[in-house]
């Protein structure tokens, strides 16, 4: 009796020896795959170069969006809204709340990645420096067009687009400075990126891979040197 009873309690304790093992098991195979990912290292970046990566994680997205022919912008209406190449440009479209602020949150819910606003019937561009939340310290919104005089400053800078390249089919020099402009996917991919400029390749995301800065006509800006001597 008492050995029939030891061979009862050793098989159950298999039993359950075997379930426990098993059960373990069978958890441990559900459990995703998992590879240590290394933090960033935290040595010098090049700040110009790692914006150039910012918006990187939207490229695919960028090359598989149909183009939508109906609500495109031109480098003519971009030009129409700066003073000069590279001047801030006004805001034409009227302002919403914390129209007293400096915008800050209030513009980023539409310029910081786009997207189409119904009641302005475009696409809003999306800013390549959200991180400037002081936004009408250089942004003023166009309430008037008869204040302000025709200038010819810089009016003899064109657009050079399609000129840029040396051979037909070799990526084009980069016409402008990258100062203000290393987040190239902002202005060249989506939507709101004027038709022109629109990158056919977003998904190439290091841009400066290919595309060098054209600084044969940069002109150096000095030192402003007082020439006269206000004190009399
Ligand atoms: C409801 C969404 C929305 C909000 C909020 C908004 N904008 Fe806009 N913005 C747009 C759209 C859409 C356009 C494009 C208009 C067009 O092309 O006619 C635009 C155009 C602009 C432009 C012209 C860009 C260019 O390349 O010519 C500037 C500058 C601008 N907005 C600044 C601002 C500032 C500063 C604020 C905050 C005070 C702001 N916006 C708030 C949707 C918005
Ligand atoms: C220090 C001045 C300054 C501040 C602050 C600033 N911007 Fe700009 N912004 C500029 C200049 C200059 C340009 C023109 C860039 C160029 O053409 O190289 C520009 C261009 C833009 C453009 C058009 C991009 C394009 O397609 O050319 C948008 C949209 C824009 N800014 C939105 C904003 C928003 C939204 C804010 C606040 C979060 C803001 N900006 C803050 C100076 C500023
Ligand atoms: C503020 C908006 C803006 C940003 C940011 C920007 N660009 Fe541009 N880019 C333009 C405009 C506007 C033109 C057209 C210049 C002209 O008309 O001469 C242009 C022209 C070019 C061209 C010439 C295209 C051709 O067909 O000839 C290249 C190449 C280019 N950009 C590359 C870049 C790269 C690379 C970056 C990022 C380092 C960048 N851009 C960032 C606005 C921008
Ligand atoms: C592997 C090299 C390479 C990389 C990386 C690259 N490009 Fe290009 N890009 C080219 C070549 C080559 C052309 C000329 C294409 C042609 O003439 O058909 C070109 C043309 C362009 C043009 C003129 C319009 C067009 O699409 O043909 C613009 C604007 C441009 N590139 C911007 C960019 C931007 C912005 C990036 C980063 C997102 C980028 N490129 C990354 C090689 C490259």
């Amino acid at each position: 009796m008492k050995k029939r009873l030891g061979i009862i309690l050793l098989f159950t304790l298999l039993f359950i020896g075997f379930i426990v093992n098993w059960g373990y098991s069978y958890k441990k195979g559900l459990e995703e795959a998992y590879i240590p990912i290394k933090k960033e290292s935290s040595g010098p970046v090049i700040y110009s170069e790692k914006k150039v990566f910012e918006r990187s994680q939207f490229a695919l997205e960028y090359l598989n969006m149909p183009v939508d022919e109906a609500h495109q912008r031109s480098l003519n209406s971009y030009y129409d809204n700066r003073a000069y190449p590279g001047a801030p440009p006004s805001i034409p479209h009227f302002l919403l709340e914390g129209e007293r602020g400096m915008g800050g949150k209030a513009c980023l819910q539409c310029h910081q990645n786009g997207g189409f606003v119904e009641k302005f019937n475009a696409y809003a561009p999306v800013t390549p420096h959200p991180e400037m939340i002081n936004c009408k310290q250089c942004h003023v919104a166009q309430n008037s067009s008869s204040n302000f005089r025709e200038t010819t400053f810089y009016k003899s800078i064109t657009a050079s687009v399609g000129s840029n390249s040396a051979l037909p089919g070799s990526p084009p020099m980069i016409p402008h400075q990258i100062q203000m402009r290393e987040n190239c996917l902002s202005c060249h991919a989506g939507p709101a990126a004027p038709k022109e400029i629109r990158v056919t390749h977003p998904e190439r995301v290091n841009c400066l891979q290919c595309h060098v800065a054209d600084t044969r006509d940069f002109v150096e800006i000095q030192t402003f040197v007082r020439t006269k001597s206000l004190k009399k």
